[in-house]
Order: C-alpha cells, then sequence, then structure tokens
C-alpha cells in the first residue's frame, strides 16, 4: 500500500506527520513559492519518470529570489530528495509533486525580511485534471492576471493563486470547464494554470512573459516539439481575445492540464469545436515523452525507483 510520504523540517516523514501551525507567516500573508511537477506512471517499466525536475527547480529559485525567500539546496541535492519521496512512497501511479519555499517564522506582520525561511515537499496521486479528449469550454475571465506591477506572475507565489482561484470558481459556476484571463491591457493572458496557444496559418503562436503569465515548463515543451518535430514556426506575441475566437486550434498547457485543447471560447465554437491536427500531433509526442518512452528526450525524464537504470 502507498502511504505518501513529505519532506518537511528537513527530515522525511509520513505526509499525515507534516504539519504547520496557524501563525505561520505564508499561511496568513500568501508569502510561499511553490512547483507543481509531474511524476508519470509508465506501466510496462514498473517506473515514474519526473518530467523536467531541474527546471522546476530553477523556476523555483527565481521565484524565491523574486519573494527573498533563502534557498540553500543544490539541485542535485533537490532532485535526489524528490525521487527518494516517490520511492518511499510507493506509488505506481502518475503523481504530483509539491516543492514549496516559504517564510516559516510564526509572527505576525506584513514584510518578506527579517523572516525565517524553511523548505517542504509532499507527493500525492494525481490523475487527469482537464477532459483532454473532449477539450475545455471556456470563459473570458472577468477578473484581470495580476501585473508585474501588483504581484509577479512569473513568480509562482502561493497567494497569487487567490486571482486564480476567483477566475477558476467564476467559471465553473457560469457552467465553464476553466477560465481564459485577460492582462492589464487587455491581451490574453493565461488560464487559471495553463498557458494559451493558438494556431494560426500554420504558425504556433502564444502570449509573450510580459503579458504576466507565469513561464510554463509545459509551453516551453511544446514551443520545442513544435519547432523542431513539426518544423514550425513559433511565434510569442501579444494575442486579442477575438484571435481566439477566429483561430484554427487553440490549447492550453500545463503540467496539470497537459496539452489541452480549448474547443470552445464564450460560446463559439473554435475550429470545428474539436481537437485539431497540431494539437493532436502535439499530445501524441508529449505523452510518449513524459512517460520515458522518447529516447531523444530521455534527459527530460528523471526515474525515482532506483532498480530501473535511466
Ligand atoms: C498560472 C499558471 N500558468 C501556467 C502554468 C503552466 O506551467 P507549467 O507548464 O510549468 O506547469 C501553471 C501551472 O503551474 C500555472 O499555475
Amino acid at each position: 500500500m502507498a502511504t505518501p510520504y513529505a519532506y518537511f523540517k528537513k527530515e522525511f516523514v509520513p505526509l499525515a506527520e507534516a504539519k504547520i501551525g496557524i501563525m505561520t507567516h505564508a499561511f496568513n500573508y500568501g508569502t510561499g513559492v511553490f512547483e507543481g511537477i509531474r511524476g508519470n506512471w509508465n506501466e510496462d517499466e514498473d517506473q515514474v519518470y519526473i518530467f523536467r525536475v531541474k527546471e522546476h527547480y530553477d523556476r523555483l529559485r527565481k521565484s524565491c529570489k523574486i519573494m527573498r525567500i533563502e534557498f540553500p539546496y543544490e539541485t542535485e541535492e533537490l532532485v535526489s530528495m524528490t525521487t527518494r519521496l516517490v520511492e518511499m512512497s510507493d506509488m505506481h501511479e502518475d503523481v504530483y509533486i509539491r516543492p514549496l519555499a516559504y517564510k516559516s517564522a510564526e509572527v505576525l506582520g506584513v514584510r518578506l525580511h527579517d523572516l525565517e525561511d524553511d523548505f517542504l515537499i509532499f507527493v500525492a496521486p494525481f490523475g487527469p485534471y482537464l477532459d483532454l479528449e473532449k477539450g475545455a469550454r471556456c470563459q473570458t475571465s472577468s477578473w484581470r492576471r495580476v501585473a508585474d506591477t501588483g504581484i509577479p506572475a512569473r513568480a509562482k507565489i502561493t497567494g497569487i493563486y487567490a486571482n486564480s482561484a476567483l477566475a477558476k470558481t467564476e467559471a465553473q459556476l457560469n457552467g465553464f470547464d476553466e477560465a481564459i484571463m485577460l492582462d492589464e491591457r487587455g491581451h490574453i493572458s493565461e488560464g487559471s494554470g495553463e498557458n494559451i496557444f493558438i494556431v494560426m496559418d500554420g504558425k504556433l503562436i502564444t502570449p509573450p512573459p510580459s503579458s504576466d503569465i507565469l513561464v510554463g515548463i509545459t509551453r516551453d515543451t511544446v514551443m520545442t516539439l513544435a519547432r523542431e518535430e513539426l518544423g514550425m514556426d513559433v511565434i510569442e506575441r501579444d494575442i486579442d481575445r477575438t484571435e481566439l475566437y477566429i483561430a484554427d486550434e487553440c490549447f492550453m498547457t500545463g503540467t496539470a492540464a497537459h496539452v489541452t485543447p480549448v474547443v470552445e471560447l464564450d460560446r463559439r465554437l473554435i475550429g470545428d469545436g474539436k481537437m485539431g491536427p497540431v494539437a493532436a500531433e502535439l499530445v501524441r509526442l508529449y505523452f510518449d515523452i513524459i512517460k520515458g518512452k522518447n529516447a531523444k528526450y530521455a534527459p527530460w525524464c528523471t526515474p525515482c525507483y532506483s532498480r530501473v537504470k535511466a
């Protein structure tokens, strides 16, 4: 039986024993930064492959820098802590790994300086997030994506997810699957937990980091695959809301969402309302890669169970 473990206060402990105090600064003020990493189950090899773990820890390091959180860990050390956690938890399924660096001081006072920091990792089973086959029916959110001048979206800050939660709940209670947020200038930014792409005239187009997006690792993966495997031009530029209405295809990318087609926005079908050919080809490549089945992209996949060699 799988028992989830956590790395907490510099020890590996059963997840059920990892508890924080109610005065913890990050809990009160949203002063933590985190990552969402997937471990993907490969049944043939009885192996869990963690996808682009180094890139996730690189992004965490940048988030820490922005939020003045001390993060004294080497990447190699973080990778081995992460694989060890999955191995200890004995999970043989798709898993979600959540590293979180945070202001751990149990004191009152809104600030970032003169506070203790800590770091934890936990792991949980995690299946599909959006329905990839059916695609997502989306709504342009009435909530704007927070700007770099407010809370920087390039940092994956716990407190920023109040913005995502407002948008996601509005969309779901209105009968949609996901929200698409505009940036403060009114251009397409991102979903509540996904980056956005459109296909127009054979080109793949996505908003730039200056559209207040989290610069996604799945986004980078898809851009690389589109260029290198599909030979497509990939363009980062501002995108208007109505460009999505008339796009040939639209899809979202994210660690949770994988590559999920957006089949409808604001009650207008996108393309013919089904997964388009570019998304289908990217989905096919992507799922093989994340499960460690494509030798060319093996460096992106880190095996957890040591009995199987990389
Ligand atoms: C707001 C937001 N945008 C985009 C993404 C996609 O990023 P990634 O592909 O690195 O998971 C996420 C998920 O982490 C997210 O929370």
